[in-house]
Protein backbone atom coordinates (compact mmCIF):
# COMPACT_ATOMS: atom_id res chain seq x y z
CA UNK A 1 0.00 0.00 0.00
CA UNK A 2 1.37 3.69 -0.76
CA UNK A 3 2.65 5.37 2.38
CA UNK A 4 1.36 8.55 0.45
CA UNK A 5 -1.64 10.86 1.94
CA UNK A 6 -3.23 12.88 -0.38
CA UNK A 7 -4.37 15.95 1.28
CA UNK A 8 -8.03 17.54 0.09
CA UNK A 9 -8.68 20.26 0.82
CA UNK A 10 -12.43 21.62 1.72
CA UNK A 11 -11.33 25.70 2.98
CA UNK A 12 -13.09 26.78 -0.13
CA UNK A 13 -16.17 24.60 0.78
CA UNK A 14 -16.81 23.19 4.21
CA UNK A 15 -14.67 26.26 5.72
CA UNK A 16 -16.44 28.96 3.24
CA UNK A 17 -19.45 27.40 5.01
CA UNK A 18 -18.74 29.26 8.72
CA UNK A 19 -20.74 32.37 8.74
CA UNK A 20 -19.17 35.46 8.54
CA UNK A 21 -16.41 33.86 6.61
CA UNK A 22 -17.83 33.83 2.72
CA UNK A 23 -15.20 35.66 0.15
CA UNK A 24 -15.80 36.98 -3.07
CA UNK A 25 -14.62 35.47 -6.17
CA UNK A 26 -11.19 37.02 -6.53
CA UNK A 27 -10.37 35.95 -2.80
CA UNK A 28 -11.35 32.41 -3.62
CA UNK A 29 -8.95 32.36 -6.55
CA UNK A 30 -6.30 33.48 -4.73
CA UNK A 31 -6.55 30.82 -2.11
CA UNK A 32 -7.05 28.62 -4.26
CA UNK A 33 -3.52 29.17 -5.85
CA UNK A 34 -1.94 29.29 -2.86
CA UNK A 35 -3.00 25.92 -1.50
CA UNK A 36 -1.90 24.52 -5.00
CA UNK A 37 1.46 26.09 -4.61
CA UNK A 38 1.28 24.81 -0.84
CA UNK A 39 1.10 21.10 -2.41
CA UNK A 40 -2.37 20.19 -1.67
CA UNK A 41 -3.45 17.24 -4.24
CA UNK A 42 -7.47 18.26 -4.29
CA UNK A 43 -9.29 21.43 -3.84
CA UNK A 44 -12.97 21.28 -3.32
CA UNK A 45 -13.92 24.85 -4.46
CA UNK A 46 -17.25 24.88 -4.14
CA UNK A 47 -21.10 23.56 -4.09
CA UNK A 48 -21.56 24.67 -7.71
CA UNK A 49 -25.72 24.00 -7.86
CA UNK A 50 -26.07 25.76 -4.46
CA UNK A 51 -25.52 29.54 -6.13
CA UNK A 52 -24.71 31.10 -9.16
CA UNK A 53 -22.15 32.95 -7.27
CA UNK A 54 -20.52 29.23 -5.64
CA UNK A 55 -21.25 27.92 -9.61
CA UNK A 56 -18.68 30.58 -10.78
CA UNK A 57 -16.16 30.24 -8.34
CA UNK A 58 -15.67 26.51 -9.57
CA UNK A 59 -15.42 27.35 -13.07
CA UNK A 60 -12.80 30.21 -12.42
CA UNK A 61 -11.18 28.07 -9.94
CA UNK A 62 -10.88 24.86 -12.44
CA UNK A 63 -9.14 27.92 -14.70
CA UNK A 64 -6.80 29.30 -12.14
CA UNK A 65 -5.45 26.02 -10.72
CA UNK A 66 -2.30 24.91 -12.33
CA UNK A 67 -1.59 21.24 -10.54
CA UNK A 68 -4.29 20.31 -8.30
CA UNK A 69 -7.35 17.88 -8.81
CA UNK A 70 -10.09 20.62 -8.45
CA UNK A 71 -13.76 19.13 -7.16
CA UNK A 72 -16.89 20.01 -6.69
CA UNK A 73 -19.74 19.02 -4.41
CA UNK A 74 -23.25 17.69 -5.18
CA UNK A 75 -26.01 16.01 -3.72
CA UNK A 76 -26.93 12.29 -5.20
CA UNK A 77 -29.28 14.28 -7.39
CA UNK A 78 -29.11 14.34 -11.20
CA UNK A 79 -29.27 18.10 -11.71
CA UNK A 80 -26.38 18.49 -9.23
CA UNK A 81 -24.16 16.29 -11.12
CA UNK A 82 -25.15 17.87 -14.07
CA UNK A 83 -24.51 21.32 -12.76
CA UNK A 84 -21.13 20.45 -11.10
CA UNK A 85 -19.96 18.88 -14.01
CA UNK A 86 -20.53 21.85 -16.38
CA UNK A 87 -18.92 23.70 -13.17
CA UNK A 88 -15.37 22.02 -13.57
CA UNK A 89 -15.18 21.75 -17.02
CA UNK A 90 -12.20 23.70 -17.48
CA UNK A 91 -10.33 22.02 -15.33
CA UNK A 92 -7.18 20.07 -15.79
CA UNK A 93 -8.23 17.67 -13.27
CA UNK A 94 -11.77 17.61 -12.36
CA UNK A 95 -13.11 15.44 -9.47
CA UNK A 96 -17.08 15.16 -8.81
CA UNK A 97 -17.54 14.44 -5.08
CA UNK A 98 -21.51 12.94 -4.65
CA UNK A 99 -22.96 11.60 -2.12
CA UNK A 100 -25.80 10.80 0.69
CA UNK A 101 -26.45 10.23 4.05
CA UNK A 102 -25.88 6.93 5.34
CA UNK A 103 -26.72 6.44 9.28
CA UNK A 104 -29.81 5.67 10.52
CA UNK A 105 -30.21 8.64 11.50
CA UNK A 106 -30.19 10.46 8.58
CA UNK A 107 -32.05 7.80 6.28
CA UNK A 108 -34.77 7.99 8.49
CA UNK A 109 -35.12 11.29 9.68
CA UNK A 110 -33.83 13.37 6.42
CA UNK A 111 -34.55 11.26 3.64
CA UNK A 112 -37.75 9.36 5.10
CA UNK A 113 -36.46 6.16 3.36
CA UNK A 114 -34.63 3.07 3.62
CA UNK A 115 -31.28 1.47 3.18
CA UNK A 116 -31.90 0.31 0.12
CA UNK A 117 -33.01 3.23 -1.44
CA UNK A 118 -30.65 4.85 0.06
CA UNK A 119 -27.94 2.25 -1.62
CA UNK A 120 -29.69 2.34 -5.28
CA UNK A 121 -29.61 6.09 -5.11
CA UNK A 122 -25.59 6.05 -4.03
CA UNK A 123 -24.94 3.63 -6.95
CA UNK A 124 -27.27 5.62 -9.31
CA UNK A 125 -25.38 9.04 -8.39
CA UNK A 126 -22.31 7.37 -8.67
CA UNK A 127 -22.76 6.02 -12.62
CA UNK A 128 -23.86 9.23 -13.48
CA UNK A 129 -21.27 11.56 -12.33
CA UNK A 130 -19.02 8.88 -14.58
CA UNK A 131 -20.37 9.85 -16.96
CA UNK A 132 -18.82 13.49 -16.94
CA UNK A 133 -15.51 12.63 -15.53
CA UNK A 134 -13.11 9.81 -14.26
CA UNK A 135 -12.53 10.92 -10.96
CA UNK A 136 -15.79 10.54 -8.59
CA UNK A 137 -15.32 10.67 -5.10
CA UNK A 138 -18.50 9.47 -2.71
CA UNK A 139 -19.69 10.57 0.75
CA UNK A 140 -21.59 8.87 2.94
CA UNK A 141 -22.72 11.33 5.16
CA UNK A 142 -22.83 10.96 9.08
CA UNK A 143 -20.46 7.72 8.01
CA UNK A 144 -19.04 8.01 11.70
CA UNK A 145 -22.52 7.01 13.33
CA UNK A 146 -23.45 3.97 10.74
CA UNK A 147 -24.38 0.55 10.58
CA UNK A 148 -20.65 -0.67 10.02
CA UNK A 149 -22.15 -3.67 7.95
CA UNK A 150 -24.38 -1.41 5.47
CA UNK A 151 -21.56 1.02 5.36
CA UNK A 152 -19.27 -1.90 4.43
CA UNK A 153 -22.13 -3.15 1.58
CA UNK A 154 -22.80 0.89 0.46
CA UNK A 155 -18.29 1.33 0.26
CA UNK A 156 -18.46 -1.81 -1.75
CA UNK A 157 -21.22 -0.86 -3.92
CA UNK A 158 -20.01 2.37 -4.97
CA UNK A 159 -16.57 1.28 -6.02
CA UNK A 160 -18.07 -1.15 -8.21
CA UNK A 161 -20.27 1.78 -9.66
CA UNK A 162 -17.28 3.50 -10.45
CA UNK A 163 -16.02 5.79 -7.03
CA UNK A 164 -12.78 6.36 -6.90
CA UNK A 165 -12.58 7.56 -3.50
CA UNK A 166 -14.97 7.10 -0.74
CA UNK A 167 -15.42 9.19 1.84
CA UNK A 168 -16.10 8.19 5.52
CA UNK A 169 -17.21 11.71 7.58
CA UNK A 170 -17.68 11.56 10.96
CA UNK A 171 -19.93 14.82 10.42
CA UNK A 172 -21.27 15.07 13.75
CA UNK A 173 -17.78 14.48 15.45
CA UNK A 174 -18.83 12.00 17.25
CA UNK A 175 -16.11 9.25 17.08
CA UNK A 176 -13.19 8.37 19.63
CA UNK A 177 -9.86 7.95 17.62
CA UNK A 178 -9.80 4.46 18.64
CA UNK A 179 -13.14 3.52 17.38
CA UNK A 180 -12.58 5.27 13.95
CA UNK A 181 -8.99 3.01 13.62
CA UNK A 182 -11.91 -0.47 13.71
CA UNK A 183 -14.21 0.73 11.54
CA UNK A 184 -11.40 1.67 9.11
CA UNK A 185 -10.09 -1.65 9.71
CA UNK A 186 -13.02 -3.25 9.28
CA UNK A 187 -13.84 -1.49 5.81
CA UNK A 188 -10.24 -2.52 4.67
CA UNK A 189 -10.61 -6.05 5.85
CA UNK A 190 -14.14 -6.60 4.38
CA UNK A 191 -14.73 -4.78 1.28
CA UNK A 192 -13.60 -7.11 -1.09
CA UNK A 193 -12.84 -4.57 -3.91
CA UNK A 194 -11.61 -1.88 -1.65
CA UNK A 195 -7.88 -1.99 -2.96
CA UNK A 196 -10.04 -0.40 -6.46
CA UNK A 197 -10.37 3.02 -4.00
CA UNK A 198 -8.70 5.30 -2.25
CA UNK A 199 -10.83 5.64 1.70
CA UNK A 200 -10.95 9.81 2.91
CA UNK A 201 -11.63 10.42 6.19
CA UNK A 202 -13.51 13.79 6.86
CA UNK A 203 -13.65 14.49 10.37
CA UNK A 204 -15.74 17.57 12.40
CA UNK A 205 -14.38 18.68 15.54
CA UNK A 206 -17.38 18.48 18.07
CA UNK A 207 -15.44 16.77 20.32
CA UNK A 208 -12.26 18.06 19.54
CA UNK A 209 -11.22 15.05 18.06
CA UNK A 210 -10.70 15.83 14.60
CA UNK A 211 -7.10 15.50 13.94
CA UNK A 212 -6.89 12.52 16.08
CA UNK A 213 -9.52 10.91 14.53
CA UNK A 214 -8.15 12.01 11.25
CA UNK A 215 -4.51 10.26 12.38
CA UNK A 216 -6.81 7.18 13.65
CA UNK A 217 -7.95 6.82 10.18
CA UNK A 218 -4.61 6.82 8.02
CA UNK A 219 -3.22 4.33 10.30
CA UNK A 220 -5.91 2.53 9.60
CA UNK A 221 -5.03 2.70 6.03
CA UNK A 222 -7.52 5.67 4.93
CA UNK A 223 -5.22 7.61 2.20
CA UNK A 224 -6.78 10.76 1.79
CA UNK A 225 -7.54 13.18 4.36
CA UNK A 226 -10.06 15.88 4.36
CA UNK A 227 -8.91 18.94 5.91
CA UNK A 228 -9.48 23.16 6.20
CA UNK A 229 -6.44 25.87 6.58
CA UNK A 230 -6.99 26.73 10.93
CA UNK A 231 -9.47 23.70 10.90
CA UNK A 232 -12.31 26.04 10.18
CA UNK A 233 -15.49 24.67 9.11
CA UNK A 234 -19.00 24.15 10.90
CA UNK A 235 -19.90 24.33 13.91
CA UNK A 236 -16.33 23.20 15.92
CA UNK A 237 -15.10 23.29 12.44
CA UNK A 238 -12.96 20.59 10.24
CA UNK A 239 -9.27 18.78 10.96
CA UNK A 240 -6.90 21.48 10.63
CA UNK A 241 -4.63 20.90 7.58
CA UNK A 242 -1.50 21.88 8.88
CA UNK A 243 -1.73 20.27 12.33
CA UNK A 244 -2.00 16.54 9.92
CA UNK A 245 0.68 17.79 7.71
CA UNK A 246 2.80 18.27 10.55
CA UNK A 247 2.22 15.10 12.71
CA UNK A 248 2.81 13.21 9.89
CA UNK A 249 6.52 15.03 9.50
CA UNK A 250 7.22 14.64 12.66
CA UNK A 251 6.46 11.11 13.52
CA UNK A 252 8.37 9.82 10.56
CA UNK A 253 7.65 6.03 12.42
CA UNK A 254 4.16 6.03 11.05
CA UNK A 255 5.68 5.92 7.58
CA UNK A 256 3.23 8.37 5.59
CA UNK A 257 3.95 11.33 3.83
CA UNK A 258 2.02 14.11 2.11
CA UNK A 259 3.37 16.68 -0.07
CA UNK A 260 2.98 19.86 1.86
CA UNK A 261 5.69 22.88 1.66
CA UNK A 262 5.47 22.79 5.62
CA UNK A 263 7.25 26.19 5.41
CA UNK A 264 3.95 28.02 3.73
CA UNK A 265 1.66 27.05 6.21
CA UNK A 266 1.92 30.00 9.09
CA UNK A 267 1.99 32.14 5.65
CA UNK A 268 -1.01 30.64 4.43
CA UNK A 269 -2.77 30.36 7.83
CA UNK A 270 -2.60 34.53 8.39
CA UNK A 271 -3.97 34.97 4.57
CA UNK A 272 -7.00 32.57 5.13
CA UNK A 273 -7.33 34.20 9.00
CA UNK A 274 -7.52 38.02 7.15
CA UNK A 275 -9.95 36.86 4.08
CA UNK A 276 -12.30 35.22 6.05
CA UNK A 277 -12.30 37.45 8.73
CA UNK A 278 -11.60 34.68 11.40
CA UNK A 279 -9.16 34.96 13.91
CA UNK A 280 -7.19 32.49 14.88
CA UNK A 281 -6.72 31.68 18.68
CA UNK A 282 -3.65 32.08 20.22
CA UNK A 283 -2.69 28.92 21.19
CA UNK A 284 -3.62 26.75 18.13
CA UNK A 285 -0.87 24.42 17.58
CA UNK A 286 1.39 25.04 14.40
CA UNK A 287 -0.12 28.67 13.31
CA UNK A 288 -1.31 30.00 16.73
CA UNK A 289 0.51 33.44 17.64
CA UNK A 290 1.89 31.26 20.70
CA UNK A 291 3.03 27.81 18.97
CA UNK A 292 6.56 29.24 19.93
CA UNK A 293 6.60 31.41 22.77
CA UNK A 294 8.06 30.77 25.82
CA UNK A 295 7.08 33.08 28.32
CA UNK A 296 7.71 30.74 31.90
CA UNK A 297 10.99 30.52 33.66
CA UNK A 298 11.88 27.02 33.74
CA UNK A 299 10.76 26.52 29.93
CA UNK A 300 13.11 29.70 28.99
CA UNK A 301 16.16 28.43 30.84
CA UNK A 302 15.77 25.46 29.25
CA UNK A 303 14.98 26.29 25.72
CA UNK A 304 17.66 28.90 26.17
CA UNK A 305 19.97 26.47 26.57
CA UNK A 306 18.97 24.13 23.86
CA UNK A 307 15.52 24.80 21.79
CA UNK A 308 15.20 20.97 21.33
CA UNK A 309 14.04 20.63 24.84
CA UNK A 310 10.84 22.99 24.62
CA UNK A 311 10.28 22.26 20.81
CA UNK A 312 9.43 19.58 18.23
CA UNK A 313 10.48 21.46 15.42
CA UNK A 314 11.79 24.72 14.32
CA UNK A 315 9.56 27.52 13.73
CA UNK A 316 11.36 28.22 10.21
CA UNK A 317 9.83 25.04 9.63
CA UNK A 318 6.22 26.21 9.57
CA UNK A 319 7.35 29.71 7.83
CA UNK A 320 7.70 31.29 11.45
CA UNK A 321 10.52 33.56 11.51
CA UNK A 322 11.21 32.87 14.37
CA UNK A 323 10.47 31.42 18.54
CA UNK A 324 9.58 33.88 20.83
CA UNK A 325 10.60 34.57 24.61
CA UNK A 326 7.51 36.52 26.06
CA UNK A 327 8.94 38.44 29.53
CA UNK A 328 6.62 38.40 32.14
CA UNK A 329 6.84 37.83 35.81
CA UNK A 330 6.41 34.32 35.16
CA UNK A 331 10.30 34.86 33.67
CA UNK A 332 13.49 34.16 35.24
CA UNK A 333 17.32 36.08 35.05
CA UNK A 334 18.51 33.82 32.42
CA UNK A 335 15.62 35.23 29.77
CA UNK A 336 16.19 38.71 31.20
CA UNK A 337 19.55 38.63 30.41
CA UNK A 338 19.48 37.00 27.19
CA UNK A 339 17.26 39.62 26.38
CA UNK A 340 19.15 42.57 27.51
CA UNK A 341 22.05 41.27 26.03
CA UNK A 342 19.96 41.42 22.54
CA UNK A 343 19.37 44.67 23.38
CA UNK A 344 23.71 45.89 23.67
CA UNK A 345 23.64 45.51 27.45
CA UNK A 346 26.56 43.95 29.18
CA UNK A 347 24.93 42.92 32.65
CA UNK A 348 27.80 42.01 35.24
CA UNK A 349 26.34 38.97 37.53
CA UNK A 350 26.39 41.11 40.49
CA UNK A 351 23.53 43.74 38.87
CA UNK A 352 21.82 41.03 37.51
CA UNK A 353 20.01 40.42 40.72
CA UNK A 354 18.94 44.00 41.25
CA UNK A 355 17.68 44.35 37.78
CA UNK A 356 15.65 41.49 37.87
CA UNK A 357 14.16 42.86 41.10
CA UNK A 358 13.12 45.76 39.19
CA UNK A 359 11.81 43.87 36.23
CA UNK A 360 9.77 41.67 38.66
CA UNK A 361 7.95 45.29 40.20
CA UNK A 362 7.80 46.48 36.33
CA UNK A 363 5.91 43.07 34.94
CA UNK A 364 3.59 42.66 38.26
CA UNK A 365 2.18 46.14 37.03
CA UNK A 366 2.45 46.07 33.09
CA UNK A 367 2.16 42.07 32.55
CA UNK A 368 4.28 41.86 29.63
CA UNK A 369 7.26 43.73 29.23
CA UNK A 370 8.77 44.78 26.01
CA UNK A 371 12.18 46.17 24.44
CA UNK A 372 11.03 49.72 24.74
CA UNK A 373 10.39 49.19 28.79
CA UNK A 374 13.17 47.76 29.35
CA UNK A 375 15.48 50.09 27.63
CA UNK A 376 13.22 52.41 29.91
CA UNK A 377 14.42 50.51 32.97
CA UNK A 378 17.83 50.18 32.59
CA UNK A 379 18.22 54.18 31.75
CA UNK A 380 16.69 54.65 35.03
CA UNK A 381 18.95 52.17 36.52
CA UNK A 382 22.30 54.16 34.87
CA UNK A 383 21.18 57.18 36.36
CA UNK A 384 20.57 56.03 39.89
O1 LIG B 1 -19.33 16.64 6.99
C1 LIG B 1 -19.79 16.08 5.97
O2 LIG B 1 -20.38 15.00 6.03
C2 LIG B 1 -19.59 16.75 4.70
C3 LIG B 1 -19.98 16.00 3.45
C4 LIG B 1 -20.88 16.84 2.61
C5 LIG B 1 -18.77 15.55 2.71
O3 LIG B 1 -19.09 17.86 4.66
ZN1 LIG C 1 -18.02 18.30 6.52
Amino acid sequence: MSDKIYVFDTTLRDGEQVPGCQLNINEKIMIAQQLDKLGVDIIEAGFPVSSPGDFKAVEAISRAVENATVCGLTRAVKNDIQVAADALKHARRPRIHTGIGASDTHIKYKFNSTREDILQRAVDAVKYARTFVEDVEFYAEDAGRADIEFLARLTEAVISAGATVVNLPDTTGYLLPNQTFDRISYLMNNVPNVDKAVLSMHNHNDLGLATANTIAGVTAGARQVEVTINGIGERAGNTSLEEVAMILKIHKHLGLHTDIRSEMLAPLSQLVSKTMRMPVQANKAIVGRNAFAHSSGIHQDGFLKHAETYEIMTPQEVGVDKSDIILTARSGRHALKHRLELLGYEIEKEDLNDIYDRFLELADEIKEVNDGNLVKLMKELQNI
